[in-house]
């Protein structure tokens, strides 16, 4: 089977190592070389080099080494069967979302405005600390809107840390859905983005968060209507916002999320480790052994999927 793969250090020594029954093809962000291919992989390129690998003749799988396949979904030719990689990005996504949490919980994020002004900012006297905000996430009702990998992943890693977590899903109902979202410390956005999941946080859902609540997103930028977001954080209803993703990104400099005290970003990072491309690279080893072997490789999507 010959595979198109990006031209990245990780992907060549693949190469040069030899992958039984496969022989392979490298493109860039400029360029995809001509001629049929039974598959391609597919990471960090640019929509014309999706669109030219999603239409090489004979293209039978495409292989997208992300969790979120909002970037192909339309792109594909019928018959091209689509798979993605969240079991690459399910621990660190997960660690992420802790980190944000435990940030917030321990206001890091005022505490670093503060080192960055000198300013000893503690609490004292100790009559201040009921309005230090200053918590654990023992007791706190955490809401993971969204149960696949990452929040199976971040599931397991909360429970140590005392929290109370519930789920929302696909199939839950409306009326459990408000119920989960009004008890909420805090809410976790885990959810791809689909037309079904746009804006599925905007003033109305935002209402029914309980005052003080911090929502999280390490989705997608879409989720979030971001006006609401900014009327709920200004009018004081929300605790605060630990965004990984935004929309658009990169978030534009003169945003007013980027000055929001209670605000946390980070850019679209959730995922990443030093050892992602080795990591990648190996998965898509392990992917065209079972190609080559006849096995369904792990990780096929439906490419209409809505929610
Ligand atoms: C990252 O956002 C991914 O979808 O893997």
């Amino acid at each position: 089977m010959h595979v198109l793969l990006p031209d990245l250090p990780d992907f060549r020594a693949l190469a040069d190592e030899g992958v039984p029954g496969a022989t392979f093809g490298f493109y860039t962000r400029e360029h995809v070389p001509d001629g049929p291919a039974d598959g391609a992989v597919l990471w960090f390129a640019p929509p014309q080099v999706r669109a030219q690998l999603a239409a090489r003749p004979g293209l039978s799988w495409l292989l997208t080494l992300t969790a979120g396949i909002d970037h192909v979904q339309g792109q594909l030719p019928p018959g091209v069967a689509l798979f993605n990689a969240s079991r690459l990005h399910d621990r660190a996504v997960a660690v992420h979302a802790v980190s944000l949490m435990l940030s917030a919980s321990r206001r890091l994020h005022a505490y670093r405005d503060a080192q960055h002004a000198r300013t000893w900012a503690a609490p004292t006297p100790v009559t201040r600390l009921p309005d230090s905000g200053l918590t654990t996430l023992d007791g706190r009702q955490v809401v993971l809107w969204g149960y696949g990998h990452i929040g199976r992943e971040l599931d397991g890693l909360l429970r140590p840390f005392g929290a109370d977590v519930h789920t929302i899903r696909s199939a839950t109902p409306r009326e459990e859905r408000d119920r989960l979202l009004a008890l909420a410390d805090w809410v976790i956005l885990l959810l791809p983005s689909t037309p079904d999941t746009q804006h599925i946080v905007n003033a109305d859902t935002l209402a029914l968060l309980k005052p003080g609540a911090w929502l999280c997103n390490v989705g997608r930028g879409t989720l979030i209507d971001q006006d609401a977001l900014l009327a709920a954080l200004d009018g004081g209803h929300l605790g605060g916002a630990a965004l990984d993703v935004t929309d658009p990104e990169p978030l534009p400099g003169d945003h007013p999320l980027w000055t929001r005290e209670n605000v946390i970003l980070t850019p679209h990072i959730a995922s990443s480790t030093g050892d992602l491309l080795h990591r990648g690279a190996r998965l898509t080893r392990d992917f065209i052994l079972d190609l080559d072997q006849g096995h369904e490789p792990p990780g096929r999507v439906d490419p209409s999927r809505t929610y």
